[in-house]
């Protein structure tokens, strides 16, 4: 079958396709919260980046396909490198993940040879192998207490970063780097959403700048803000890319959440779409590999975060 095969396809045809190939082959769907919800319902497992990780890991099916960016489906081969992974999409990056190089890296490292380096997952398998530890935005705040005084080199993402060294006071060297989608939330967007819903309260991505940090009733990442929704049963304002949002309001029941910006969306993870997924099931493209030398460097740093939280 050729990729127009799929593409004239109905959408009907595509959920069938996958469903019935997926089962015949053992395969599991992992979807991240910013996919697109028809991706979304046919997944296995949807969740945040650690989450999606410790799935991949534990799953006993033998073939993976990584409903996201890269980075993602890349760190499930780092910690099941046994398992075949497969992304629909293989120019689904992310640029903050791209905003660092290895050299980059090895520069700052030789010149501030005392520091710990907390690498974000959001960062290449280059990047991890030349950790010493990885967080998500799930445990940034832990695995930086766990560190105990350590003086630190965090990379890529300048507001998470910003927002750990504010809750641990630790000292950090903070890379600049950011994401587009959640740099472009500011606090004129917080005050529009609360003039609003003035019931709702904020919940925000730590990639999002300081200043709308500041305002918000919860920083969590994508699944820490899914669950604050369905446990506390309030209105949200819900800072980060619209999946999220999309998910909540299909899966809880009665949920009210509104976007803080309904253009808030990630382009890459948007690249996953039906006819690429229906491809990626039956014809098990496109394989993530990651060289063997760089994958057991950096799986010391994922599991040293896992040890830690
Ligand atoms: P989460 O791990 O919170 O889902 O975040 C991933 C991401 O890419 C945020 O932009
Ligand atoms: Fe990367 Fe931002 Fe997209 Fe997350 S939302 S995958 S950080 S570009």
């Amino acid at each position: 079958m050729g990729y127009n095969d799929y593409l004239s396809m109905s959408d009907d045809e595509l959920a069938s396709l996958i469903i019935e190939e997926k089962k015949k082959k053992g395969i599991v769907i992992l979807a991240h919260n910013y996919q697109r919800l028809e991706i979304q319902k046919l997944a296995d497992y949807v969740g945040d980046s650690l989450e999606l990780s410790r799935i991949a890991a534990k799953v006993p099916a033998q073939t993976i396909v990584f409903a996201g960016v890269m980075f993602m489906a890349e760190t499930a081969k780092i910690l099941a490198p046994e398992k075949k992974i497969l992304i629909p999409d293989k120019e689904a990056g992310c640029p903050l993940a791209e905003s660092i190089t290895a050299d980059q890296l090895r520069e700052l490292r030789t010149k501030y040879p005392n520091r710990v380096v907390v690498s974000y997952v959001n960062t290449t398998a280059d990047i991890k192998s030349l950790s010493d530890v990885v967080c998500t935005s799930a445990n940034a705040v832990k695995v930086v207490e766990h560190l105990d005084g350590e003086k630190i080199i965090f990379v890529p993402d300048r507001n998470l970063g910003d927002w750990v060294k504010r809750c641990t006071g630790a000292d950090m060297i903070i890379w600049q780097g950011s994401c587009y989608v959640h740099e472009r939330f500011t606090v004129e967007d917080v005050e529009r959403a609360k003039k609003l819903h003035p019931d709702a309260a904020v919940l925000v991505h730590p990639e999002a700048p300081p200043d709308v940090v500041a305002l918000a009733d919860l920083v969590a990442s994508t699944s820490g803000m899914y669950k604050f929704v369905q446990e506390k049963r309030v209105p949200a304002i819900i800072g980060t890319e619209v999946g999220l949002m999309e998910r909540i309001r299909h899966e809880i029941q009665d949920s009210k959440v509104y976007p803080l910006k309904d253009d808030a969306i990630c382009k890459t993870m948007k690249y996953t779409t039906l006819p690429k997924l229906a491809r990626s099931v039956r014809e098990e493209l496109f394989e993530v590999t990651v060289p063997e030398d760089v994958r057991e460097r950096a799986v010391s740093a994922v599991r040293r975060m896992t040890e830690m939280v």
